[in-house]
């Protein structure tokens, strides 16, 4: 007997077991895309069982996108199935001074964030050329406009997917397929306890609900724009280290990523 085409819309989310890639799947569920998720643990398969509870077909796939063998994991459980929205989010954080960072963690980092998600966004969006259709999500980062103290390699990474994805955009034009980067700010997820960064700032204070953060997102790629930043604060911030200058807003980022800059407990007494 001969496969069915599906005839649903496909989305692939890398990182959607938790945080803006698990509510980006949500997002994409609510609007009857059937959904390939990917993330690196075990945590993705419960991720996988709620999302199949909105009523689409879930396929949910543990595969280590630092590697090229993951990607191609993820590329093949595609059977060749167009994808008709590749939501590339899985990335990590980094912590602390670089000179005290263990190398393992910054590789991991670069190659998560940089190589496996440009070797997976390559092979996606050929297809999507050639097909003459496709969106890409990319979540960037407001990091990438700030020389990030104490996060120096994360924020390298995500300056180089905004600038990639904007390259890429530009590339790509009249061809059908349509490339948005999502720069959030500071989110309540599960990225700084990963980072080692809760004795910071940053990692203490009152932070965007990963929802929101992932409705701005989806309906800016549903709509084909270029960027999106999620949140007056953050568009701010943005302003802010762009007139500064790249010296004083390293001095910033110090305030908010330095390790002992921990916003005080509040207790309930
Ligand atoms: N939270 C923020 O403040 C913030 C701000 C701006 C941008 N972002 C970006 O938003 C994206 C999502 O982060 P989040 O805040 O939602 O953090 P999160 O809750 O830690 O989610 C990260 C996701 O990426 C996956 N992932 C990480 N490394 C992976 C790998 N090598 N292979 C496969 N999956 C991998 C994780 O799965 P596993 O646990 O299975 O590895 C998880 O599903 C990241 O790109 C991050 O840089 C976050």
């Amino acid at each position: 007997m001969g496969q069915a085409t599906p005839t649903t819309k496909l989305a692939v989310v890398t990182g959607a077991s938790s945080g803006i890639g698990y509510e980006l799947a949500v997002q994409c569920a609510g609007q009857g895309f059937d959904l390939i998720i990917a993330a690196d643990e075990a945590e993705i398969d419960q991720a996988g069982d709620k999302l199949l509870r909105m009523g689409v077909a879930v396929e949910a796939l543990e595969a280590n996108l630092a590697t090229t063998e993951g990607c191609d994991k993820l590329y093949a459980a595609l059977r060749g199935r167009p994808v008709d929205a590749l939501l590339a989010n899985a990335g990590r954080g980094l912590g602390r001074a670089f000179v005290d960072q263990d190398w393992q963690d910054i590789r991991y980092v670069i190659d998560t964030n940089v190589t496996g998600t440009v070797y997976l966004i390559q092979k996606i969006a050929r297809d999507m050329r050639d097909r003459g259709a496709g969106r890409i999500l990319i979540t960037g980062s407001i990091a990438g406009f700030m020389p990030g103290t104490f996060q120096a390699v994360y924020n390298g990474t995500k300056a180089f997917l905004d600038s990639f994805s904007f390259a890429i955009r530009a590339e790509l034009a009249e061809t059908g397929v349509t490339v948005t980067c999502l720069m959030p700010g500071a989110t309540e997820t599960e990225f700084f306890e990963r980072a080692d960064m809760l004795d910071t700032k940053v990692g203490t204070m009152k932070k965007d609900d990963p929802a929101d953060v992932a409705r701005t997102g989806y309906e800016a790629m549903m709509k084909g724009e270029r960027s999106v930043i999620h949140g007056l604060h953050n568009k701010l911030q943005v302003a802010t280290a762009t007139v500064v200058g790249g010296g004083v807003a390293a001095e910033m980022h110090r305030k908010q990523a330095e390790p002992g800059t921990a916003e005080p407990q509040k207790s309930d007494g």
